[in-house]
């Protein structure tokens, strides 16, 4: 928001609040998108921009420059596009869609400080080495709704997926882990209710209901007693026999001494909980969509940002194809990066834009000519999880009993992502090998038939998985306020970081800024 524009704004809201109370000024807040919680709508309550927004004012749609293809820069021309808002958009890699990027036969992956590499993989395999799933309550699913993006499940929760910790001398079936687990707090706080160790908690119904929860969330005997139970799984599953069940668990020190936590957790949070989705085909399909609806002529790629500035009547960017005028531009770039373009928005700016902390992420697609998770494991989708440096195994969600797949032999972060990230591809290949046989012995390494690594952080024009804020207060806050003509878009500039949604929902949350402030404009 101008000087200017902030001046108006305030005298108008006092002179509201002057006459009308705070009631009305409020009122008048929220009409002008200023109120606090005004933007924190849910998707639903989101109005794009129309043409007919103008027709009233005699005003004219803007002409706005967005820097950066990825989600967040897309989003925002496709919502301004639907008001008649003539975007161009700069990329400066050679494709568009940032981080959302799936890798099929023949793509070429480039990093930083190291060689390129090419996918090899079979026509029909693909790997999503960003994003790779969605709640159902992100706005991500609106977008695949709206464009007719196609989904399908992403199995996040798989019993019969592993967990392996360092606690554990083999690895155990997720099923085998949680039925241990729950049995054994089952089995102690059972106990100790019945004791009468609760008592200044638990009136005697409680104790009774709670006691009857227990008995079904641990599969306890009839003495409060866990001494496993079918749930753990079988070596021979029930047919026209009974199966043979896996054997007695471990002691309760043994399954506690496991450490299995976090791995048996991962799907409770709001953000993890099953099911999720993914679009048919691959993620980019979210990207391919936007841009066809977006325009493909609007979207400059190789057009990489070397100078902003902002314009009492507009803006001017510097690229390396050029200069474009605009009357706003909204750039989505990652914030560590676009504190290094040359602008003229203040030291203050350029010190919050290198507030939120770059986080190293990363990823290796493994690709196998048999399904052998599938029919030797039976395992169809879903995730291991582990403690070891490879964090997560990932299983594919689609082509089930097709010739080959995909499988993620890892996903981590921070510390893990980096060393990762210093090895050369043959190396993070043969590391995550060693560490994927531990659960999956030697076929795990026999059976690869060709892979790709990513290290967000070593990424051109990304640098980065997300960023972590150390607060989000100050430097969140300010950027979220565009500086003069300039506004701040991307999932870095929400509670959502490192989702999709969160691009989207931040470049909505910039577009009805930006139109508010168009549409209001003195004609
Ligand atoms: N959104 C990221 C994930 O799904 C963090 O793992």
């Amino acid at each position: 928001m101008s000087e200017q524009g902030t001046l108006t704004r305030r005298a108008l809201l006092v002179g509201v609040g002057a006459a009308g109370g705070a009631g009305a000024m409020y009122a008048a807040m929220g009409a002008l998108g200023l109120a606090p919680g005004a933007h924190e709508t849910r998707p639903e309550d989101y109005v794009p921009p129309r043409a007919s927004d103008f027709s009233l004012s005699g005003r004219g749609a803007a002409k706005v420059v967005v820097l950066g293809a990825g989600v967040a820069g897309l989003t925002c021309a496709y919502e301004l596009g639907k008001a008649g808002y003539d975007c161009t958009v700069l990329e400066a890699a050679d494709r568009a869609g940032g981080r959302n990027l799936t890798l099929r036969r023949g793509d070429r992956l480039p990093e930083n400080g190291g060689p390129a590499q090419t996918a090899d993989f079979q026509e029909g395999t693909y790997f999503n080495a960003g994003p790779g799933r969605i709640a159902p309550w992100m706005v991500a699913m609106d977008y695949c709704r709206e464009l007719g993006v196609p989904i399908e499940t992403f199995v996040n929760n798989n019993a019969s997926a592993y967990v392996y910790t360092h606690g554990m001398k083999a690895p155990v079936r997720a099923r085998t882990a949680r039925a241990d687990m729950y049995g054994y707090v089952a089995e102690l706080l059972a106990k100790a209710s019945h004791a009468g160790a609760l008592n200044r908690r638990l009136t005697r119904d409680d104790r009774e209901r709670l006691g009857e929860f227990l008995r079904r969330f641990g599969d306890l005997g009839p003495d409060l007693s866990y001494r496993g139970s079918t749930r753990r799984g079988f070596t021979a599953y029930p047919g026209t026999d009974d199966g043979v069940p896996l054997g007695a668990p471990g002691s309760l020190a043994e399954v506690f001494a496991a450490g299995m936590g976090r791995a048996i957790t991962m799907d409770f949070g709001y953000d993890q909980a099953t099911p999720m989705f993914q679009p048919v085909g691959g993620m980019d399909a979210i990207v391919k969509a936007l841009t066809r609806a977006v325009g493909q002529d609007r979207i400059r790629t190789g057009a990489r940002v070397t100078g902003l500035k902002n314009l009492p009547d507009g803006v001017e960017v510097t690229h390396t194809g050029g200069t474009l005028r605009a009357d706003y531009c909204v750039t989505t770039l990652p914030p560590h990066l676009m504190a290094r373009v040359p602008h003229n928005l203040g030291a203050q700016v350029t010190a919050a834009l290198r507030t939120p902390v770059p986080v190293a992420a990363g990823k290796i697609g493994l690709e196998y000519g048999r399904r052998w998770w599938e029919i030797d494991e039976r395992i169809y989708g879903g995730v291991t999880e582990t403690d070891l440096d490879i964090t997560h195994i990932w299983y594919p969600s689609h082509g089930y009993h097709s010739a080959g797949g995909l499988v993620v032999g890892y996903y981590n972060t921070e510390e893990n992502a980096e060393l990762y990230g210093r090895l050369s591809h043959a190396e993070r290949r043969a590391r995550a090998l060693t560490q994927g046989k531990k659960i999956h012995g030697e076929r795990y390494r026999a059976d690869l038939r060709s892979s790709v690594s990513i290290a967000w952080h070593r990424q051109p024009h990304i640098e980065g998985g997300w960023v972590r804020w150390p607060s989000y207060e100050g430097a969140f806050t300010l950027l979220r306020c565009p500086a003069g003509r300039v506004y701040f878009a991307g999932d870095w500039l929400t509670h959502l970081v490192a989702w999709q949604a969160g691009a989207m929902e931040s470049a909505r949350r910039t577009v009805t800024d930006l139109h508010t402030r168009v549409v209001r404009a003195p004609a």
